[in-house]
């Protein structure tokens, strides 16, 4: 929806671009045609003002601290719906009702076996390997198992390999944290809840029975609907990027698993609990603080700070009233939870977080709860992967079933040598 227009002078010339508006949110100026113009390109590295696409998928305003999924709340839909419906919803673009979401989880439900061979894979990897280290490895080698749905200018195949995708990221992420603690691999149930089904697969044995505690099945169900989708975030943009050549879905979202492990993506909630852990007593935090204020000191408090979210990241919000419920539904304390209480408030009323906006985000409780459940901290980050992979899924398809769609490449200013001519060895 092309909207008002801005001009530029280029060399005396004076260049007019369109603006176009979206539902909600920034204007974008359409600069496609800069290039062909002037000869020149737009810099901006890490894109910070650079809409790479449009989408209808998620929506963030970062001043208010608002996340929306397809025009709904992150807040009414972490109380109200689960990581199924919401799914679907990031899918098929509206809440489903009662026969389309129990036809959608029949058919996830059906798809979370791996092929048995798949398991071997496991045997090839230390015992002490990073799990997601194994999930990026397992995850791009669905596409040497599931060639019947590799074929991405069909909308069936499409679909059924996002379904794929959704149903045995849980298998796969249980499979390898079992091999991380020298436990049988445990299948999957198809009686029990998505989420069920994966706390089942992750914490039961075979020497005993495993009842799934609903409390926890309910907070790792809304830990999952906070992690869903986030717009374009730097692992999104790695799928779109990697499926905007035509590579197959299984090698998108493993491209995906390979970015968000990054700290300063979805490997921050590992992160955050490792430092919570290393401040360790409320004593320690004016130190810590006094060295994510200091320039010549790499550290970074993680879990703090966001490239959009200059106010509370909602999530964070929804994440610590969850600690309270898990932790007094386990009937444990966590000493590291009154920590990060306390360096929260501390660096919310400093002015070096006041002046930068560096507020709380997604990561920051929620390695607390994730402990709290049982998962060791280098399982956090799997599970963001987890849950995330809706949200890879549906911008694929989102990107690919748009006829406008091209492969991504962008350009760059180049810095090196200007044209110099060869000289053989002996003249060097
Ligand atoms: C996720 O994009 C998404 O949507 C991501 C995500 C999703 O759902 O997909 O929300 C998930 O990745 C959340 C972010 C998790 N990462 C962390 O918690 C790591 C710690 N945070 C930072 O590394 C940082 O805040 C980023 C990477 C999140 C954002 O960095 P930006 O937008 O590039 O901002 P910046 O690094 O330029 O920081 C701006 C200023 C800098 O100071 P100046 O150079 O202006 O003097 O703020 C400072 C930074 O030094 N700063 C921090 C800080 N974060 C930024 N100082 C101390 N501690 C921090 N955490």
């Amino acid at each position: 929806m092309s909207d008002s227009k801005v001009k530029l002078t280029v060399d005396g010339k004076e260049l007019e671009y369109a603006t176009i508006a979206g539902s909600v949110g920034p204007k974008v100026v359409d600069i496609r045609k800069l290039y062909a113009q002037t000869g020149m390109v737009t810099y901006d590295p890490g894109f910070t003002s650079t809409a790479s696409c449009d989408s209808a998928l998620t929506y963030i305003d970062g001043d208010q601290g608002v996340l929306l999924h397809r025009g709904y709340s992150i807040e009414e839909l972490s109380e109200q719906s689960s990581f199924m419906e919401v799914a679907y919803l990031l899918l098929r673009g509206n809440l489903p009702n009662k026969g389309e979401l129990d036809s959608f989880v029949h058919t996830i439900t059906r798809h979370t076996m791996v092929h048995e061979q798949l398991s071997t894979f496991f045997r090839g990897f230390r015992r002490d390997a990073h799990p997601m280290a194994i999930m990026c490895g397992v995850v791009g080698a669905l596409s040497a198992f599931y060639h019947d749905s590799t074929d991405i200018t069909d909308p069936v195949q499409r679909m059924i390999a996002s379904h794929r995708l959704i149903a045995k990221m849980p298998t796969l992420a249980a499979m390898a944290y079992k091999y991380s603690v020298g436990q049988p691999f445990v299948y999957p149930q198809n009686d029990l809840s998505y989420t069920g089904n994966f706390l089942r697969m992750t914490f039961s044995v075979p020497a005993e029975e495993y009842e799934v505690n609903p409390v926890i099945e309910k907070a790792l169900d809304r830990i999952f609907i906070l992690h869903a989708d986030h717009e374009q975030n730097a692992s999104t943009s790695t799928v779109r990027l990697a499926g905007s050549s035509g590579a197959n879905p299984f090698a998108c979202i493993a491209a995906g698993i390979a970015c968000l492990w990054g700290p300063a993506h979805g490997g921050a909630n590992e992160a955050a609990l490792n430092m919570l852990r290393e401040i360790g007593t409320p004593e320690r935090i004016p130190a810590y603080i006094a060295r994510a204020k200091n320039k010549d000191d790499p550290f970074r408090l993680m879990g703090f700070g966001h490239r959009v979210y200059k106010n509370y990241d909602p999530r964070a919000t929804v994440m610590q009233k969850t600690v309270r419920e898990v932790l007094t539904a386990l009937n444990v304390s966590d000493p590291i939870f009154d920590v990060a209480l306390q360096l929260e408030d501390m660096a919310l009323h400093d002015d070096y977080f006041i002046e930068k906006k560096l507020f709380p985000n997604v990561d920051f409780y929620s390695g607390i709860i994730l402990s709290a459940i049982g998962f060791p901290t280098d399982m956090f980050t799997v599970l963001f992967a987890l849950a995330r992979t809706v949200g890879w899924v549906a911008h694929w398809n989102e990107m690919i079933s748009d006829p406008e769609q091209k492969i991504g490449r962008p350009r760059q200013l180049y810095t090196g040598p200007a044209p110099r001519a060869y000289l053989p060895v002996e003249k060097r």
